[in-house]
C-alpha cells in the first residue's frame, strides 16, 4: 500500500529504501547546447531512507517543483541529514540552491574539489563533508562509501556504492539521453533504444576522457553491484553487468566492421563522389555503410557511428578558401576525442583554390598513426571525372580491405 501511494506522486521505490525521484524533460532540444535529444532526457535522483537519511545529487532547476513534493513526501517530516554530490554540473545541482534553503541543515557531501566548484556555483561555504577514495558514512546499519571518477568526466565526479545492497549511484557513468518512457528499470524499458541514446551520450559526453573512464571501470570491477542507479537513463538492476560491458567495450574503442561516410557539399559535387565511395563500399559487401551530410545532421550521430565502426571516408569541398565549415567542425571534434586506431579515406574538392584536402591530410598528420590513412586520396576539381569517379571506387575497395585486416 504504502508503495502504492508513493507512486501517486511519480516516485519510485528502486530498492528497500531507496526512492527514485528524478525528473523526465521532454521540453530540451539539445543537452548542454549542443546534442541533439529526439527521446528527451532524464535527470534522476535518488533518497535512500535510512536511519540518515541521504539524498543522492538533483535535477535541473527546471524541474524542482515535482522534485521537491516528492523529496518532501517521501521525508514526511523526518529531516534530510546528507545530500551527496557526485557532479556539479548543474543538470544535476540544479536545485541545490534551494535545497540548502528549506533544509539548511543537510550536510553536502562531495570530493575535494567538489567544494570548490559549489561555491563558484552556488556561493556554498561550510556545512561541507569532503570524501575521499573508499571512505564511507554511517547511515545507520547501512554504509555509504565513495568511489572517485577524476576527469569522466569533470575533476569532481564521484560515485556513490551502497555496501549493504551493492547499490551504484553512478551519476553520469552508465548515463545516456532519453526520458524515461514509463519504464524506469532496465527490464522495462526498450534496451534497443536505451543502449542506442546510451552510446551517443557515451561518445558525446565521456568519449574524450575514455581512458578516465577505463580507470573507474577498474575500480567498479571490484565492486560486488547488484544494481546501478545511474543519473541519467535506466536503473540496471536484471543486467547490470550487460551497462558494465558496453561501457568496458566503449571506453576501450572496440570497432566493429563498418564505414561511415561523411560529406560537406554545396552543389552536389562531393555528394556524388561520396555516394561512388558508399556504392564501391557496399559491392564490396561492407555493411552497414552509413553516410552522414554534415550540413544536416546533430554531429552526435555523426561521432557515435564513426566511434563505433572501424572506417571513415571524408569528402569536403573547399569554402572561401577552408575546409567546408560542418567538416572542419568534425574534424576539430575528432581530434578532440582523442580517437585511435580507425581507417580513414580522403577525398577534397574545390574549384578555384584548394583547401579541403590539405586541412584533411593536417588532421590526420596530426593524429601520429591513430588514424591510417587509405589510398588513394582524391582531390576533384568542380565536378567529379570518370576518372574520379573511379578513384573514389577504388577508395571504397581498398578501404573494405583496410578494415577486414
Ligand atoms: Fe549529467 Fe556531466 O552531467
Amino acid at each position: 500500500m504504502a508503495r502504492a501511494i508513493y507512486e501517486t506522486r511519480g516516485i519510485v521505490q528502486a530498492a528497500d529504501s531507496v526512492f527514485w525521484i528524478g525528473a523526465c524533460d521532454r521540453e530540451a532540444d539539445k543537452f548542454e547546447g549542443l546534442w541533439d535529444l529526439p527521446h528527451g532526457m532524464a535527470y534522476n535522483s535518488y533518497l535512500i531512507k535510512a536511519e540518515k537519511t541521504v539524498l543522492i545529487d538533483t535535477v535541473k532547476s527546471a524541474y524542482m517543483d515535482d522534485f521537491f513534493l516528492r523529496l518532501n513526501q517521501i521525508l514526511g517530516g523526518l529531516p534530510l541529514d546528507y545530500a551527496v554530490i557526485n557532479h556539479v554540473e548543474p543538470d544535476h545541482s540544479g536545485a541545490l540552491e534551494l535545497l540548502r534553503r528549506l533544509y539548511p541543515d543537510v550536510k553536502l557531501v562531495g570530493s575535494a574539489k567538489t567544494a570548490d566548484m559549489l561555491k563558484n556555483f552556488y556561493g556554498v561555504d561550510g556545512g561541507f563533508v569532503t570524501v575521499k577514495e573508499g571512505e564511507s558514512l554511517d547511515l545507520g546499519g547501512r554504509r555509504l562509501s565513495f568511489v572517485m571518477a577524476p576527469m569522466v568526466h569533470w575533476p569532481e565526479s564521484m560515485a556513490s556504492y551502497d555496501e549493504t545492497n551493492g547499490i551504484l549511484f553512478s551519476n553520469d557513468i552508465f548515463g545516456g539521453f532519453g526520458a524515461t518512457e514509463g519504464g524506469i528499470f532496465d527490464d522495462e524499458a526498450d534496451l534497443s533504444t536505451v543502449e542506442t541514446e546510451m552510446m551517443r551520450y557515451y561518445v558525446s559526453i565521456v568519449g574524450r576522457f575514455s581512458k578516465q573512464a577505463v580507470k573507474v571501470l577498474e575500480k567498479v570491477r571490484k565492486l560486488d553491484v547488484s544494481m546501478i542507479c545511474p543519473s541519467h537513463g535506466p536503473i540496471w538492476r536484471r543486467s547490470p553487468e550487460r551497462a558494465i560491458g558496453l561501457y568496458e567495450k566503449w571506453s576501450r574503442q572496440e570497432t566493429e566492421e563498418g564505414v561511415v561516410v561523411v560529406y560537406g557539399s554545396m552543389y552536389g559535387n562531393t555528394k556524388s563522389a561520396s555516394d561512388a565511395i558508399a556504392r564501391s563500399l557496399s559491392l564490396e559487401g561492407i555493411s552497414p555503410v552509413r553516410v552522414y551530410d554534415a550540413a544536416r545532421s546533430n554531429m552526435s550521430f555523426i561521432t557515435t557511428d564513426i566511434w563505433k565502426y572501424r572506417g571513415l571516408v571524408l569528402s569536403c569541398c573547399t569554402y572561401n578558401m577552408e575546409a567546408f565549415p560542418p567538416i572542419a567542425a568534425l574534424l576539430r571534434m575528432l581530434e578532440n576525442k582523442n580517437m585511435t586506431g580507425r581507417f580513414i579515406g580522403l577525398c577534397g574538392t574545390y574549384s578555384w583554390a584548394p583547401a579541403a584536402l590539405k586541412e584533411m591530410k593536417a588532421f590526420v598528420e596530426k593524429s601520429e598513426g591513430g588514424w591510417k590513412l587509405v589510398d588513394p586520396t582524391i582531390e576533384i576539381k568542380s565536378r567529379p571525372s570518370r576518372d574520379d569517379i573511379e578513384a573514389c571506387e577504388q577508395l571504397g575497395k581498398n578501404m573494405a580491405k583496410a578494415i577486414r585486416g
